[in-house]
């Protein structure tokens, strides 16, 4: 299928925009500085924290932030589990309330868990972080998924 272009200079922090690419949601999120400070403390939660499965995300983003600029996540909106969308949830944290989680992505299917970068939380039924696609920047605020 072709790329599909989007234009990211409205998305604001915490915000997230959804793309298509060869018929799947794609999830692009601008994540704070707080976001990104964060992350590292949920390593003892997670499933795959180090993203061992290197299926999972092209190499340019195996790397603590899942992604190539830090501030900007690209996911596939497709769940690990059985391919449900996961609804996002900047902060809000839905049932089962978990004070430790600090908002990502909720699978209302069966009730998996990603954090801010995608990674599957331990208790829930996928076992696999949510999928990076393949994509790079045009320019400034174009991006390029595929
Ligand atoms: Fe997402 Fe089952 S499809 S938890």
């Amino acid at each position: 299928g072709a790329p599909a272009k989007v234009d990211i200079s409205k998305l604001e922090p915490g915000a997230i925009l959804i793309a298509e690419w060869r018929g799947k949601p794609v999830y692009i999120v601008r994540r704070s500085e707080e976001t990104l400070a964060n992350l590292p403390s949920l390593a003892g939660r997670l499933k795959d924290p180090e993203n061992s499965n290197k299926a999972q995300q092209p190499a340019y983003a195996d790397n603590v932030n899942r992604s190539r600029k830090p501030e900007i996540l690209v996911l596939l909106g497709v769940c690990t589990h059985l391919g449900c969308a996961p609804k996002y949830f900047a902060e809000v944290k839905p049932e089962p309330f978990d004070a430790q989680w600090q908002g990502g992505w909720f699978c209302p299917c069966h009730g998996s868990r990603f954090d801010l970068s995608g990674r599957v939380f331990v208790g829930s039924p996928a076992a696999a972080n949510l999928e990076v696609p393949p994509y790079s920047f045009e320019s400034e605020n174009v991006l390029v998924v595929g």
